[in-house]
């Protein structure tokens, strides 16, 4: 049985974002899905939305997300927000969510938290239209261990306890969320480049070769100031900026 910080998180959040709630659920298709749901039927508070149990996960790019109860944590944040500029935004939060756990923890473009070249932890934004502002639904997946079927993923998969023995779904909830709220509180009114040093200590591609989904390879280079990729080609210096191109080192590609 986990322990859910469920009040703790409630009582720091709170001042930050006016009308939060925290809500805990032993299964659910998706915590993503559920507060697009909720967004586009016009719920806008911000709300915490975590559960034990996933039976629809979803990752980036149309693609599953699989958890096991116990072995990881599964949790989504649903707020408003008005940004002149969502560039960016993803890796603000990748960088929040690895700061908040470990130095050693590194971030694979665009938000993919990596340990000892293997996927520690996903995060999935997605929005819905309201008025001038958005309401933005960010889904993170922490792996407490790696998943069991973990053999069969793309990218080989980490857990947190290997790097930090003592950590549990609730304790990790419970380092992430207020730095994350503070993190968005900042994106609102200043944008990525106050991140963009911090992101690039932590950047895992950084002068690796990689290879694009479209088959273009290069160089990583570094995150430009708007947070895109930048790709040293054939063809010159590449901006990446398309959510549907994802990059991998070279020595993990299977062509
Ligand atoms: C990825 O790496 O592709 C993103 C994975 C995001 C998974 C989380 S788990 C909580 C939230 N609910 C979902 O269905 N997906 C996100």
């Amino acid at each position: 049985m986990t322990r859910w910080p469920a009040e703790a998180i409630w009582e720091t959040v709170a001042p930050l974002l006016p009308g939060f709630t925290v809500e805990i659920l032993p299964e659910i298709d998706s915590t993503n899905t559920e507060l697009m749901r909720r967004a586009r039927a016009g719920q806008t508070e911000p709300v915490l939305l975590v559960a034990e149990s996933q039976t629809a996960g979803r990752g980036r790019l149309g693609r599953d997300w699989r958890s096991a109860p116990g072995a990881s944590l599964t949790f989504s944040m649903s707020l408003p927000l008005a940004l002149a500029d969502w560039s960016g935004l993803s890796l603000a939060v990748g960088l929040s969510l690895a700061t908040s756990l470990h130095p050693d923890i590194g971030l694979k473009w665009p938000n993919d938290l990596w340990w000892q070249e293997r996927k520690l932890a996903g995060i999935l934004i997605e929005t819905a239209a309201l008025g001038a502002a958005r309401q933005v639904v960010i889904g993170v997946g922490v792996n407490l261990a790696p998943p069991p079927d973990a053999d069969g993923l793309r990218t080989p998969a980490a857990g947190l306890q290997e790097l930090l023995p003592a950590m549990d779904p609730g304790a990790t909830l419970g380092r992430l969320v207020e730095p994350l709220v503070r993190t968005l509180k900042s994106f609102e009114t200043s944008g990525f480049l106050p991140f963009v040093a911090s992101y690039r200590e932590r950047d895992v591609l950084q002068g690796r070769e990689v290879v694009l989904s479209d088959g273009v390879q290069g160089v990583a280079r570094g995150v430009d100031t708007d947070g895109a990729l930048l790709v040293h080609t054939a063809a010159g210096l590449q901006r990446v900026t398309s959510s549907d191109v994802s990059v991998r080192p070279r020595s993990d590609t299977h062509l």
